[in-house]
């Protein structure tokens, strides 16, 4: 049995949501596009401890997906996550649908511009506005004080965080140190679709990041020296085809040649068909 509230109606979600802020409760959100694995509970338990309500969309949202990526393949099972939600403590689950949130005539965008530019915008260009686009919407519709981010995504996090200071939403951005599998293999939805042998080959991503923390420790602050080792370890493990390795400034996203501030070495690579990211700033601890 459900005792958690499930909500499609953009409507019938606002006047929830005012009506909790009426009576002095602080809202918590995660946004997310559904198919939870560890990851995702864990953005849900670190909600629970921030405020009195816990609310979590699942939408997989139409606008951050290019032509020719997994949009209609991206997996679902609302039974599944319902029940999971539930028992992290969940209080909330929105459950929109795309003609509610898109409805015919739909026509404004949000584009945050230089943050979003580099990285994983250089190869899904537009992703960004589908996502900082959506996640204004839901922010209007969830109405939270605080919403929980995973850094896993590292360049969404900062994107968010960005517009919410740009823009002067009334929320905090919250984020959360990435969960991994028990190899370091960060979770994600995606990983589903590797084969066993790709699985294997996989774990480089985390291998990689190892390797790049260890070289920083060691003193090498040159990017490209870094980037040349792992761009080595990674083109000697079969079925990978690198997207990008690149070490930018941590808030900035622009590349760096010496790392001197803040700094994040972000991955993407292809697995098979699988694109797979990971992410590591510098002199952070790198744990499983
Ligand atoms: P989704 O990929 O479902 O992820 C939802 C949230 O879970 C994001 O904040 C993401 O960073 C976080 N997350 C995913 N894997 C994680 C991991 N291994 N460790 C920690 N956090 C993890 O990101 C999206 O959905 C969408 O772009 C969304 C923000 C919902 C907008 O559509």
């Amino acid at each position: 049995m459900l005792k958690m509230k499930v909500l499609n109606s953009i409507k019938k979600m606002q006047s929830f949501s005012e009506s909790l802020r009426l009576e002095g409760k602080k809202i918590a959100f995660v946004p997310t596009m559904g198919y939870f694995h560890e990851g995702h509970l864990s953005l849900m338990r670190e909600a629970r401890k921030l405020a009195d309500t816990v609310i979590v969309s699942i939408y997989v949202n139409p606008t951050q997906f290019g032509p020719k990526e997994d949009f209609s393949k991206y997996p679902r099972d609302l039974d599944r996550d319902l029940e999971m939600a539930q028992n992290v403590g969940v209080d909330v689950i929105f459950y929109p649908t795309d003609s509610q949130m898109y409805p015919a005539g739909y026509q404004t965008y949000v584009d945050v511009e230089k943050v979003t530019r580099n990285l994983c915008g250089l190869s899904r260009p537009g992703h960004f506005r589908g996502v900082a686009t959506v996640c204004t919407k839901l922010f209007n519709i969830v109405k939270p004080h605080v919403a929980v981010f995973g850094k896993k995504d590292f360049q969404q996090y900062v994107t968010i965080k960005r517009m919410v200071a740009d823009l002067n939403l009334d929320l905090e951005i919250v984020g959360y140190p990435t969960v991994r599998e028990h190899d370091g293999l960060a979770m994600s939805s995606r990983n589903k679709y590797l084969s066993p042998k790709e699985r294997q080959s996989a774990r480089v991503l985390f291998r990689s990041l190892q390797l790049a923390e260890q070289m920083f420790s060691r003193g090498e602050r040159h990017a490209s020296v870094i980037i040349q080792e792992i761009e080595k370890l990674i083109k000697k493990t079969p079925d990978t085809q690198i997207d990008y390795i690149k070490i930018c400034d941590a808030t900035s996203l622009q590349d760096v040649r010496q790392i001197k501030k803040k700094a994040v070495i972000a991955l993407a690579v292809k697995i098979g068909a699988t694109r797979l990211i990971d992410n590591h700033v510098f002199g952070e601890k790198l744990k499983i």
